[in-house]
């Protein structure tokens, strides 16, 4: 006996053979133990719904698709950058003011003095968005404290959110995110007390899943990447990393040398880095939030990502200076009209090749047997219309373990 039987439902079930979107329309899912125990053609089950599953829920020809994962987000800060957007709109550059003391470091100094609950207050308001958006998986970095303390009330939020919300969330530990001030004179210091201490206390604390960090000119060179990421592996963290998004440091190829699980941003990725992610099995993050707050013109390489077999996974970036926003929905939409991507690879990128770049692929991302039962179910007529919309309600309900959430 099942758990729970959705019917008549038409399944984007995003796994990647066959018809687009996996698609299998008619269709039925079943759950047991928060996880698909069955799903196909409706006229295949295999005897009567009520003496199948305990319970039936009828979706009325709605689709139901896997729940959305937004593999990159920086959801907990206090504050926000409004003020600095009103600068960039009167000319400034993100460079200029991140270089004259704001940027991140603005955003540190909110996040330090903010507490626990008022971190929590507002990032779970943020993360309701998500959710109200069809997400069942969020990935939420930790580098607006960059001091042990900070870092960890951070990471301590985004659990807590997470518990509340019914999200699974993978946290990142972001330490090389910008240059705290009281290091100003020191950098070496930092990037060693990163490696040394914080990464060890991290990983003892089981405060996250992975390791990131901002290798950019604004942010830190590729060998003190390097330096951070051999700390990550050794102390059994995966690793993950900014790349090329404001100039190409070859990071994603220092990232691959890594094992990373992914290489994100990459709108100045050269061949080269390409070759190394592809040979490298990693997935590549597309931020078109980002790209569009920052009125970016370089577009990542898209289509040598796709001939070069690359896996693409899309996010919000929700963070309060480059991708103030929680809607994964117009993020589908941006990587449609921005970086000419498919409907499908959008949706692709928001469930299967998201899981991949959290190294979840085993448990989310496409609807199959034996992973878990965690569904979006939209009122929709065809599956691109979640890329079509911008600023509908689309979402019907929210499956997270194979229960309405
Ligand atoms: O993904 N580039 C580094 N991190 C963020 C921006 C963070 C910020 O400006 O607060 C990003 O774009
Ligand atoms: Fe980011």
């Amino acid at each position: 006996m099942w758990d729970i039987l959705y019917t008549n439902a038409n399944l984007a079930t995003m796994v990647a053979t066959g018809a687009p979107y996996g698609a299998i329309e008619n269709g039925a899912i079943a759950c047991e133990d928060g996880k698909i125990a069955w799903l196909g053609p409706l006229a295949r089950l295999p005897g009567k719904p009520e003496k199948l599953s305990r319970e039936q829920i009828d979706c009325n020809g709605m689709w139901l698709t896997p729940g959305l994962i937004d593999c990159h987000t920086h959801l907990v800060f206090g504050g926000d950058r409004a003020r600095e957007f009103e600068m960039r709109l009167q000319g400034r550059s993100y460079e200029e003011i991140a270089r004259a003391g704001g940027g991140i470091i603005s955003t540190v100094r909110a996040t330090r003095e903010a507490t626990a609950e008022e971190l929590a207050e507002s990032a779970g308001i943020r993360l309701a968005a998500l959710t109200a958006e069809g997400v069942t998986t969020v990935e939420i970095k930790s580098g607006y404290g960059l001091d042990l303390e900070t870092e960890l009330k951070m990471l301590e939020v985004a659990q807590s959110i997470g518990a509340y919300e019914r999200v699974r969330v993978q946290r990142t530990f972001l330490g090389l995110h910008a240059l705290p001030p009281e290091f100003k004179e020191d950098r070496a210091a930092y990037v060693q007390l990163v490696a040394d201490v914080m990464i060890p206390a991290v990983a003892a604390a089981g405060a996250a899943d992975a390791v990131d960090a901002f290798c950019e000119n604004i942010g830190f060179t590729t060998e003190e990447t390097d330096y951070v990421f051999s700390a990550a592996t050794a102390n059994g963290l995966r690793v993950k990393l900014h790349a090329e998004q404001l100039s190409n440091q070859n990071g994603a190829a220092l990232a691959a040398q890594h094992n990373a699980l992914s290489a994100d941003h990459l709108e100045y990725i050269d061949d080269a880095g390409i070759r190394a992610i592809a040979r490298s099995g990693m997935v590549a993050v597309l931020l078109p939030g980002a790209f569009y707050f920052l009125r970016e013109t370089m577009l990542p390489p898209i289509q040598k990502l796709r001939d070069a077999g690359v896996p693409i996974a899309l996010a919000t970036d929700c963070n309060p200076g480059t991708s103030p926003l929680t809607s994964p929905l117009a993020i589908m939409n941006m990587a449609c009209t921005l970086f000419r991507m498919t409907p499908e690879e959008a949706l692709a990128g928001f469930t299967r090749e998201g899981a991949r770049a959290l190294g979840l692929q085993d448990e989310v991302g496409t609807l199959e047997v034996g992973k878990a039962a965690d569904f979006a179910i939209w009122d929709i007529n065809a599956p691109a219309e979640l890329s079509y919309w911008l600023g509908a309600k689309l979402l019907q309900e929210r499956v997270v373990a194979g229960r309405l959430a």
